[in-house]
């Protein structure tokens, strides 16, 4: 495998595969080198598309995509990075002009509950400029087929769980806010040209990491979310996790939330991709939740977590975090019957593969002795 610097901050990552059928169609994914993304970029070139990763590497590594394309093998060939901000207008347009793109995911954003309190217009500027920049870039050049990464955060703290789609709309924080924002742009955008095909898909708590454990979750700073921070307990790096409540009127008095592998999110997205390129289903602008159905409290989860590692995590009780919901978890029965999507894997695996991740990589792609996966073919 070769790495080609292209300038600009363009590399070109090229495999050394053999194959002579080119991939059918290519997608530009903004926030690719991200947690998410990087994974559902694996998983889209292992399906058989040419993915385009466009990321400010603001919250990840260059090192993810290389990653990605050391796992890919020969499908390598299908990947290339720009580090493009999404709110450079005129860096986006240069993507555009240089590939015609058949669709886009669009996972390119800021997503810590916290920060988004203190810094709102710093959320509004990434979520909601970037994401107006990107659809009149994709407007402009005629894509008009974009996968959505919203969240469960649009959903507020519901009164009642199982979530369905038709649960009302009432985030609880300007991150939450930016999510909804970009939502009913998209809703506009269709309405305004039914040309559009718009699949917004609703994630509940993405853990877990690659069974490879060579891509994983890799936060800058103190984790905001229960599981990486877990896992830097589990490595060392913090003392104890706390948890946020333990007097809600759940089975363990412990907030409980609906935790999906990221492996099966990133087929949920290969999944919207699928339908938005089947000419004969009608999409219109849909959002789905993608989740397992299934309520986990965060005391089965550290349990699981503690058996998968063989590491006892120490916990102190603390006070609720605010705006914290006392159960949230999904119905993701509409993302079954029409994306023809389901959740495979249980908390089980979730935890196996992000401990895994995590004794291979405790200081995340920048461990000093992390797998040597870097852009070389060692594997
Ligand atoms: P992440 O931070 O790992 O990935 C986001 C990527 O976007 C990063 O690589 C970052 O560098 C990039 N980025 C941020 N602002 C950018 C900009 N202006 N221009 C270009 N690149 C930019 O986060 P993730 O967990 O992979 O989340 C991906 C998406 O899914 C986000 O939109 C997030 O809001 C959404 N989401 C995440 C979760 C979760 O728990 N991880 C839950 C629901 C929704
Ligand atoms: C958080 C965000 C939500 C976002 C989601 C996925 C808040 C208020 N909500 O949701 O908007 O969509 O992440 O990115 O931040 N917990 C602890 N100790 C910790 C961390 C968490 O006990 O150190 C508990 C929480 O109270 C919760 C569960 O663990 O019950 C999961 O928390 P977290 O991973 O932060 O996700 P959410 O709260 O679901």
């Amino acid at each position: 495998m070769a790495v080609n610097g292209t300038g600009n901050g363009a590399m070109a990552v090229n495999g050394t595969g053999n194959g002579t059928t080119g991939p059918s169609k290519t997608v530009l994914v903004t926030g690719g080198a991200g947690y998410i993304g990087s994974h559902a970029v694996l998983q889209l070139l292992a399906a058989g598309f040419r993915a385009v990763v466009v990321d400010s590497l603001g919250n990840s590594s260059e090192l993810a995509v290389r990653r990605v394309a050391a796992l890919a093998g020969e499908h390598a060939r299908n990947l290339s990075f720009h580090k493009v901000d999404i709110r450079d207008k005129d860096g986006l347009e240069k993507v555009f002009s240089s590939t015609r793109f058949d669709a886009v995911i669009h996972f390119a954003g800021l997503k810590a509950v916290g920060e988004s309190v203190q810094k709102p217009l710093l959320y509004y500027d990434h979520n909601i400029v970037g994401t107006i920049n990107l659809l009149e870039v994709m407007a402009a050049h005629g894509c008009k087929k974009l996968v959505f990464s919203s969240s469960a955060a649009v959903y507020g703290s519901p009164k009642n769980s199982p979530c369905t789609e038709e649960f009302p709309l009432t985030p609880h924080n300007p991150y939450g806010r930016t999510k909804l924002i970009a939502e009913e742009i998209c809703r506009d955008i269709y309405r305004s040209d039914p040309e559009w095909r718009i699949i917004l898909l609703r994630y509940f708590n993405p853990v877990g990491a690659h069974p490879s454990g060579y891509l994983g979750e890799d936060p800058r700073g103190t984790p905001n979310n229960l599981m990486p921070f877990v896992q830097q307990v589990a490595v060392g790096r913090r003392p104890s996790v706390t948890i946020f409540g333990n007097n809600y009127a759940t089975k363990d008095g412990t907030g409980v939330r609906d935790y999906i592998h990221v492996v099966d999110l990133a087929e949920g997205h290969v999944a919207a991709l699928r339908k938005l390129f089947d000419n004969s289903s009608n999409i219109g602008c849909e959002a789905y939740n993608l989740g397992t159905g299934k309520g986990t409290s965060v005391l089965e989860i550290v349990n699981e977590f503690e058996k998968a590692s063989g590491k006892k995590i120490p916990l102190v009780i603390g006070q609720r975090r605010p705006g914290d919901a006392e159960i949230l978890f999904s119905v993701a029965r509409k993302a079954e019957r029409e994306l023809n999507w389901k959740a495979k894997y249980g908390i089980t695996e979730m935890c196996r593969d992000q401990w895994n991740w995590a004794s291979k990589n405790p200081y995340g792609y920048e461990s000093p002795d992390s797998p040597k996966q870097n852009g070389s073919n060692s594997h």
